[in-house]
């Protein structure tokens, strides 16, 4: 066992929240250690938001050829999915974009050392790697950024074979011919999407009343009707008992009698908080019941100079999110900063089929507030844009304040939904007006036509809507 020299901030964690703490901690001077026990780039870059993407653009060239004749072209094109392959591609643009923070480390010079982490007072930890060296490493300043992982559902166990975590589903050999995804949330959505273009039979099981049920009601029943379009079935208020595998089947018992079969299931219920075995409580800081760091609004521990940031303290699991805490939490910590992340403006953005993208308040949340609100709409079919590249299904949605024409929420689904919520992010960002909205100029022919049209709906003067 050896005890490493002070480093000035230790980052534990090399997620998005760990690896962007490093380097913005390194840029202000700082003589920055980050710690890793598994991949640099965590669950976005290994086993989240980009391997998703990579599948995700496979399932979109699939489904575009099945309109080739709509376009205008005909041919013979048979079509194989080499499964091995999706997962070659994508592990090739993983291991480029990890080796593309590995470079930003050593430009920055970030120090890496990899083991797991347990902290042994609070500028003490014990780093145990692989081979089981034990290094002492020591700093008067900590972040946390230890992630999350996927979540559990009681009594029933994951094999990593027919019973599947979203990690495994991103390395499997062969493509069920029947896929069960238990859990109607963001990520089942996009794997029912993904795999359906794939053409496996696909059977969603959500507990509540609705899939996606912490989006705006409209996104839910908008991508509802794209499920059955699809041809994915999806059962709500479904509850699993339990789980049998027998002879290459699944089968998924829920509690009305009901069994469903399948080739494998995938688990995606939400996920848990990666903090057991840090030692935390052993240094005073406080974990919430689903055992998240509770911090402050400035993402202080409450314990000195350790700060922690992302799906650690729960809250928005989001990859952009955690970017956003990072960087809030590394200057707060040590340039003396007040800064706080504004959550009412961090996007959400599900790659669905169309995609659905959101930000700030839902309808729903607005009321329950005793808000008075307007609602502006426009519809994709009234386009230009969708229409040339018949991309009709899907609306933007705006939300705006009676009162006060602040912008409360917008919520789309369609075509590029993801990249167009920006400017509902720019407009909750700086508390833009439906009017001010309203009055840019989108280029056309674009999707951001419809964010404009929407705003112009909230206020009764769309151009290219009926008269109400
Ligand atoms: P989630 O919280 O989005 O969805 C879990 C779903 O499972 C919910 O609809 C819930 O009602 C349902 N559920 C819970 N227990 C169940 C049970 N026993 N039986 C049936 N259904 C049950 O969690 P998910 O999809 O696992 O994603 C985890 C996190 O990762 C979320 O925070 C999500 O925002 C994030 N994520 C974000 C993405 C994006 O922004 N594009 C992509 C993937 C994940």
């Amino acid at each position: 066992m050896s005890v490493a020299s002070s480093y000035n901030l230790i980052v534990i964690g090399a997620g998005i929240g760990g690896y962007t703490a490093a380097i913005r901690a390194s840029q202000l001077g700082a003589r920055v250690l980050v710690v890793e026990k598994a991949e640099i780039g965590g669950t976005c870059l290994n086993r989240g938001c980009i391997p998703t993407k990579a599948f995700k653009a496979t399932a979109d060239m699939l489904d575009n050829l099945q309109r080739l004749k709509e376009f205008g072209l005909s041919g013979d094109i048979k079509i194989h999915t080499d499964i091995k392959q999706i997962v070659r591609r994508k592990n090739t643009v993983v291991s480029e974009l990890v080796k593309g923070v590995e470079f930003l480390f050593k430009s920055h010079g970030v120090t890496v050392k990899h083991g797991s982490a347990t902290f042994l007072s609070k500028n003490k930890i014990r780093l145990t790697s692989g081979d089981g060296r034990q290094d002492i490493l020591e700093s008067n300043r900590f972040i946390i950024a230890t992630g999350s992982a996927p979540g559990d559902l009681p009594g029933i166990k994951t094999d990593g074979r027919f019973v599947l975590t979203s990690d495994d589903i991103l390395n499997i050999d062969t493509l069920p011919k029947r896929l069960i995804i238990i859990g109607a949330g963001v990520i089942g959505t996009e794997f029912a999407f993904i795999f359906r273009s794939m053409s496996v039979d696909i059977t969603l099981l959500e507990l509540m009343p609705r899939a996606l049920p912490s989006e705006d009601e409209d996104v839910s029943k908008l991508i509802t009707r794209s499920f059955k379009k699809a041809g994915i079935k999806l059962k709500t208020e479904a509850i699993v008992t339990h789980v049998e595998v027998k002879d290459r089947q699944v089968d998924v018992f829920l509690e009305n009698g009901e069994v469903v079969s399948g080739d494998m299931v995938l688990v995606s219920i939400g996920r848990k908080i990666n903090t057991a075995d840090l030692g935390l409580e052993g240094i005073g800081i406080k974990l919430s019941k689903k055992k998240e760091i509770v911090v402050d609004e400035f993402l202080s521990t409450g314990v000195d100079e350790l700060y922690a940031c992302g799906d650690v303290i729960g809250g928005k699991m989001l990859a952009h999110a955690a970017y956003r805490e990072s960087i809030t939490a590394v200057e707060n910590l040590l340039e003396r900063k007040k800064q706080t992340v504004n959550y009412n403006a961090v996007p959400s953005a599900i790659y669905s089929t169309p995609e659905a993208a959101s930000v700030g308040l839902t309808e729903q949340s607005a009321v329950e507030k005793g808000l008075k609100i307007k609602i502006g709409r426009f519809p994709y079919r009234a386009l230009g844009k969708a229409k040339a590249f018949s991309e009709t299904d899907g609306e933007v949605k705006i939300i705006a304040d009676v009162d006060t024409d602040r912008i409360l929420g917008m919520h789309i689904v369609g075509s590029n939904a993801t990249d167009i919520i920006a400017q509902g992010v720019m407009a909750i960002q700086n508390e833009l007006t439906a009017h001010a909205l309203a009055g840019t100029i989108a280029a056309h022919p674009t999707y951001s036509e419809a964010v404009m049209e929407a705003a112009e709906d909230a206020l009764s003067i769309a151009i290219h809507q009926p008269r109400k």
